[in-house]
């Protein structure tokens, strides 16, 4: 039988695993300048802490968990997404003691039973950022422009931002009722527009399907109390002040039932999906929900799959140079010891900026096998290990571009 990855899942190799871990790189020097520091958090948590945060009526909980129970029949979830488990660490841990400052950032794997399609995985990576404590509107502004600085640091710099207020407890319940009222009437909607109806009517309003069908449908910018409005103008006019571009886009509802006030997306303008490279926005309950204390707090996070395909596309690897290959070659089986202890010491020697990966010996291959591989993983230089040469304290280098040849002094201690 032949195994293949699990529909959904795929393995990241070649330029895609570099350019993920460029990006994962360029956003830990990103998070420091803004003071995040990093919480690993576990990959499996209780269900019901996904269930209660991020709703029970979202597509998340519904029908894209994957839930098992472990050997003691205890309800376990992989997760799904990380806010909700950086609430529970930072309940669980009282970070809001240790932690004054509140900013943490994390990066790591998610799973969604999800149609896989271009972009859209049942495995995927995020990194994401979450700060607590922190009610003002600044806070939701540092965290766009926080996003949009990680996607620029890998070349992603056409984009289009689109932001919303979905209100707080005190405005939404009635925007709720009239959006209830206005579905209600419409004709024909899509199964999953029925579903939500009663329990999550907001869904409604981005709901790709149904889209035509709501143009006219009431926008929450309309129905803000007097705060909200106060809020999403300051931070509109923050962004404004650092020539953040936005859109404000009154349907854009997020599919996480956490959010308060400021949502927000990212979208690249430059390809043709229009599935968010990032996403975020203010959950002032969620930790209070959980059991903590009364906390706000904003957050985004970023899928490393999506940013990294884009930052190809934006050019990232243009000007990409392959670290210089050195191959060491024995052409007296006897030497191998010596031509092995040589490789650890020129790897041990190289300093970590230098762009230089030494390869070999390999054992039980003659020499011209030797320089048929060194040929194939293009070794720019091969040090060619030889019994006269070396019982004269010298090796061969070979240059294996133009297939000159010259006698080096080594030092045998
Ligand atoms: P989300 O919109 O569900 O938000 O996901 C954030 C990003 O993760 C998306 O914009 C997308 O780039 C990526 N993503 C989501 N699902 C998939 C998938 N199936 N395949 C590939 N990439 C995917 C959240 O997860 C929130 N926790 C964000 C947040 C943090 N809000 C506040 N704090």
């Amino acid at each position: 039988m032949n195994y293949k990855a699990p529909r959904g899942t795929h393995d990241i190799f070649g330029i895609n695993a570099l350019g993920m871990s460029l990006l994962e790189q360029k956003s830990k020097e990103i998070f420091k300048k803004y003071g995040f520091e990093e919480i690993r958090t576990p990959i499996f948590e209780d269900a019901s802490l996904f269930m209660r945060s991020i709703g029970h009526a979202t597509d998340i909980a519904e029908k894209e968990m994957y839930v098992f129970e472990d050997r003691k029949g205890r309800k376990l979830a992989l997760r799904p997404e990380g806010t909700a488990s950086l609430a529970r660490a930072f309940i669980e841990h009282r970070m809001d003691i240790s932690n004054p400052a509140g900013k943490f950032f994390y990066s790591g794997e998610m799973f969604r039973y999800e149609r896989p399609q271009a972009g859209r995985y049942r495995q995927f990576h995020q990194i994401g950022a979450e700060y607590y404590g922190n009610s003002s509107p600044a806070a939701d502004a540092e965290v766009i422009v926080l996003a949009q600085d990680l996607l620029a640091a890998v070349g992603i710099d056409k984009i289009n931002v689109y932001i919303n207020s979905l209100g707080c407890e005190r405005c939404r319940p009635f925007f709720r009722k009239t959006l209830i009222k206005y579905f209600s009437s419409a004709q024909d909607l899509c199964n999953d527009c029925v579903r939500r109806l009663e329990n999550n009517p907001l869904r409604l309003l981005d709901c790709k399907i149904d889209a035509d069908k709501f143009i006219e449908a009431p926008q929450m910018a309309d129905y803000l109390c007097d705060d909200c409005k106060e809020n999403f103008n300051l931070v509109k006019s923050l962004l404004k002040s650092v020539d953040c571009v936005y859109t404000v886009d009154g349907k854009l509802a997020r599919g996480l039932d956490y959010y308060t006030r400021t949502v927000f997306e990212i979208r690249s303008d430059s390809t043709s999906s229009q599935d968010a490279l990032a996403a975020g926005g203010r959950y002032d309950n969620l930790v209070k929900e959980l059991g903590g204390y009364n906390t706000p707090a904003v957050g985004f996070a970023l899928g490393s799959e999506r940013a990294t395909l884009a930052a190809q596309s934006a050019g990232l690897f243009n000007n990409f140079k392959e670290p210089e290959k050195i191959f060491i070659a024995i052409a007296d089986q006897e030497l191998f010891n010596e031509a092995f202890a040589f490789a650890v010491k020129t790897r041990n020697g190289l300093s970590f900026n230098k762009d230089i990966s030494v390869f070999g010996p390999i054992n039980g291959k003659n020499l011209t096998n030797q320089l048929k591989f060194a040929d194939k993983i293009q070794a720019s230089k091969t040090i060619v290990f030889a019994k006269t040469e070396f019982e004269n304290g010298k090796v061969l280098i070979k240059n294996m571009k133009d297939k000159t040849q010259t006698e080096v002094a080594i030092s045998k201690s």
